[in-house]
């Protein structure tokens, strides 16, 4: 059964949308403990190639034929990659789009999933499904270009806990179940998986890619540059 978004569910959305206008933005990020954490707005989300990080200029150098933004937000890599003349796709509108991603055989050479989007694939099952998914849908020698954030790097208590009690209900440690307040706009509960470099790789195997290289930055996240395996192995 597809749900469709409700409007007063979309605080991602309405969050962007009062930043472009000039009005006050901020996201409140609340966790399925009672943890709650704000960030500065969208700011980010449109923040242009000079302001990006050294990790995300460098994962943009690996970007090649035709791409495929997964959660765009407001577009700031796609409306960059245009501009070099990258023929580019961005898809983003719901908190469920990600189930629908489903192209033909060899549509698209480099998949990227910037600002932690890595978490959108919520799940280790899941995101082995779409990982199988992603393989057909990509060119033989295609990239994944996934940020994704260290849940261990932190010595924060209400953290270390959380691990601890995900693990307990059988969840990997950094599958996070968030959702996203911003105004009277709260977002459906959704599970954002945070993962170590180990912890990525395991995810991978048997899924036909392979990580190729990470970049770190000077925090707890990263970004794997993945690639696919050859010959592709399904055991
Ligand atoms: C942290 S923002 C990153 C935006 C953008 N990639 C960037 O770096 O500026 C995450 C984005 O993912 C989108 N999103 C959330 N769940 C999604 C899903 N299941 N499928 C696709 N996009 C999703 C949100 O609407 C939001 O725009």
């Amino acid at each position: 059964m597809k749900k469709i978004m409700k409007q007063e569910e979309d605080a991602y959305g309405q969050e962007v949308w009062a930043f472009y206008n000039g009005k006050k933005s901020f996201e409140i990020v609340e966790r399925d403990d009672g943890y709650f954490d704000a960030s500065s707005g969208s700011r980010v989300y449109f923040s242009s190639y000079e302001e990006w990080s050294s990790k995300e200029k460098k994962a943009m150098e690996f970007v090649n034929g035709r791409v495929l933004d997964i959660g765009c937000g407001a577009g700031r890599h796609p409306l960059y990659l245009q501009e070099k003349g990258v023929d580019v796709l961005g898809i983003d509108i719901s908190p469920l789009a990600i189930k629908e991603v489903n192209f033909k055989p060899n549509s698209f050479d480099t998949i990227l999933m910037m600002g932690n989007n890595f978490g959108l694939f919520g799940s280790f099952k899941k995101a082995q499904r779409l990982l199988k998914r992603f393989h057909k849908m990509t060119s033989k020698n295609a990239l994944i270009i996934a940020e994704t954030n260290d849940p261990y790097k932190t010595d924060n208590p209400a953290h270390l806990e959380y691990h601890e009690l995900n693990r307990k209900r059988g969840r990997m440690s950094g599958q996070l179940r968030i959702r996203i307040r911003f105004g009277k706009y709260v977002s459906r509960w959704f599970d954002y998986l945070i993962v170590s470099k180990e912890e990525m790789k395991e995810i991978l195997r048997g899924t036909g890619w392979t990580v190729k290289r990470f970049i770190d930055s000077g925090d707890s996240t990263y970004t794997a540059i993945i690639e696919k395996e050859t010959p592709f192995s399904n055991s």
